[in-house]
């Protein structure tokens, strides 16, 4: 949420943090700014409402040669999307970016007004600019005034300053919201994400929480919030180029659903073991006997990752007898008395690492003592790092915010996990053979099915782009795909849909059939088809627009039938979750929506 750019160098820097910007847009695109700095401390400040592309308009009539500056691109959360509002936050003589959310702004504005201090803007930043701007005579240097003011400040920050009293460092500082410094030839690099430094270098320090770097030419001095040094540790970058680019699709949305079947299989490479079928987790830090032990699991997640979780249960209580296992929406959880018995183990879902409410509920687990495992993407994240123990997905970037590819590999995470536990809990071989199989020919399912639909998906939603409403159903494991398929359409067409269990719809939901209604049903071929024909019937009855994905093969009642030749059977829901993306990106490109970077979202949500 936000993105962060910073460079000290020997180049101009104002291309470097546009350019650095745009990769990381999708983490926030309501207004964007960079200010930059000459040898005589002559600061040079652009701002623009919008994308990064209003501010590169703006950018083209102030070109300077500064080799020093900062940058950020926006989502708001304190003030409104205006040029007042954006950062860089200029406060006398100290520039500020920040992502984050300063919690005692309000007291301390009311101090600092005091002292003659006025706010162009609304936001917590901009005060928190002031702070450092108002210590910085006491202190003597950035650095001290930074720690200064970082000791009075109740929230969360990632931080890139400047200040005309010198043009030769940024001070960077970081707390629950990601930095990173990039280190290059006689030039560094500050970043909140990775995608905005590779391809520069691939040496990079992360930031800790509580740390504060003063990033010169030559690197980055580290120190704690006390300004006791700190030695860096350099780790290198393991993003590369070719997957934070199009590649030749329109868009990264379609080009990441594409990317599934190669994401898959990076998930799956030496998890499963090809002689003996056994699931091989290293990173779970859990012994065989402590597997055995577990009786109940927590999958907590937020949006899309929630519903991979919930997904992944589904599957998971299949084959387990002995363990319950429950999703849990993060940002509910974490406020929720909830309990953990003896015996628990929590799997936290993030394909960022960052997301705040995710984040909580891990340091609340933690604190009582549950085992976490995370099952992030991002390596190097806060998450990442905070958990006991992992399962990386390696996806590559996700850049579109609507989450794709994350999806199908989180809950392949989750559910392989699932088969490790049962396995230490003596799983018959048959079953294991049977499950792990599975796993083993669904990247080719998948790419079967997006050969075999996408022609007819792009047919399909020239018939539905019209409709203001949509209900997702389905039963059992094809649920949460219901809720996932809703929540793809939503985000990205800004159609009205709503995800339900098909059993639920005459419990009040048939309510709403009409004309403005299209009704999206998954029907798989197993032992509950003949009910889910049932409610489509029903369905039916009502007058509904009926657009079927299935694998039965035999006429079904529906004004439309998607067939996804798939003979996947535990797994055949990630197979149809294929067609539902395909139709939210088609549907999305017909109304003309802005695919990669729908309204009102970002990619990473670090504030509650
Ligand atoms: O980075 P995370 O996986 O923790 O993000 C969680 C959600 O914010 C994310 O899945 C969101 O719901 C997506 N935009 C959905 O497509």
């Amino acid at each position: 949420m936000c993105g962060i750019v910073g460079y000290i160098g020997h180049r101009p820097a104002q291309p470097i943090l546009t350019s650095g910007l745009k990769r990381l847009e999708y983490r926030g695109y309501d207004s964007a700014g960079i200010a930059t700095i000459d040898d005589d401390a002559r600061v040079t400040l652009v701002r623009a409402v919008g994308k990064v592309a209003e501010l590169e308009h703006a950018v083209a009539t102030r070109v300077t040669a500064d080799t020093v500056g900062i940058g950020h691109t926006r989502w708001a959360t304190h003030g409104v999307p205006s040029e007042r509002n954006s950062h860089p936050h200029h406060v006398g003589r100290v520039y500020l970016i920040h992502n984050g959310i300063i919690e005692n702004y309000a007291e301390l504005a009311d101090v600092l007004t005091e002292r003659g201090y006025t706010f162009a803007g609304e936001t917590d930043s901009e005060v928190l600019a002031a702070l450092v701007d108002a210590l910085l005579p006491l202190h003597g240097t950035l650095l001290e005034a930074v720690s200064g003011a970082l000791k009075m400040v109740v929230g969360t920050y990632g931080l890139a300053l400047l200040s005309d009293e010198n043009p030769d460092e940024i001070v960077v500082a970081r707390r629950g919201s990601p930095l990173i410094v990039g280190l290059g030839e006689q030039e560094t690099f500050v970043a909140s994400d990775a995608a905005a430094i590779v391809g520069h270098t691939d040496r990079v320090v992360y930031l800790q929480d509580g740390e504060i770097g003063v990033c010169t030419r030559g690197g980055i001095a580290l120190y704690d919030v006390d300004v006791q040094p700190l030695e860096p540790a350099v780790e290198k970058l393991q993003v590369d180029l070719a997957s934070i680019q199009k590649k030749g699709y329109d868009h990264f949305l379609l080009k990441e659903i594409h990317e599934q079947p190669e994401a898959l299989r990076a998930t799956l490479r030496g998890r499963i073991d090809p002689e003996t079928n056994r699931v091989q987790l290293g990173g779970l830090n859990l012994t065989d006997d402590q597997l055995r032990s577990i009786r109940n699991v927590i999958v907590v997640g937020c949006g899309t990752a929630y519903y991979a979780g919930l997904e992944a249960a589904y599957l998971i209580e299949q084959f387990t007898d002995d363990v319950t296992i429950r999703a849990e929406v993060a940002s509910e959880l974490r406020y929720r008395s909830f309990h953990t018995p003896k015996n628990t183990v929590a799997l936290i879902v993030s394909q960022s690492g960052e997301t705040a409410d995710t984040l909580a509920c891990l340091q609340e687990l933690q604190r009582r003592g549950v085992h976490c495992i995370g099952i992030v993407n991002v390596v190097g994240s806060t998450i990442a790092r905070e958990v006991d123990g992992g399962i990386y997905t390696h996806v590559g970037a996700e850049i579109s915010v609507a989450s794709t590819k994350a999806f199908t590999s989180q809950v392949a995470a989750v559910t392989l996990f699932g088969i490790a536990l049962a396995q230490a809990k003596g799983m018959s071989r048959q079953d294991l053979v049977r499950y792990t199989d599975e796993f083993a020919l669904l990247p080719e399912a998948i790419e079967a099915a997006l050969a075999s639909v996408e022609e007819q998906v792009r047919d399909v939603v020239r018939t539905y782009s019209d409709y203001s409403h949509a209900l997702y159903v389905g039963r059992d494991t094809l649920y949460p795909i219901a809720l996932e398929g809703a929540l793809k359409l939503k985000e990205v067409t800004y159609v009205h849909a709503e995800g339900y269990a098909a059993g639920e719809l005459k419990h009040g939901p048939i309510a709403l059939i009409d004309d403005s209604f299209f009704e999206v049903c998954y029907l798989q071929d197993n032992w509950l088809r003949e009910k889910s024909v049932s409610a489509l019937v029903e369905m039916n009855a009502r007058g509904a627009h009926a657009i079927v994905v299935t694998n039965v093969d035999r006429e079904l009642p529906a004004e439309t039938v998607i067939r996804v030749p798939t003979t996947a059977d535990l797994l055949a829901p990630l197979v149809f979750n294929v067609v539902s993306q395909l139709f939210a990106y088609y549907m999305a490109v017909e109304r003309g929506t802005d695919v990669d970077q729908p309204r009102n979202l970002a990619k990473s949500v670090t504030v509650e």
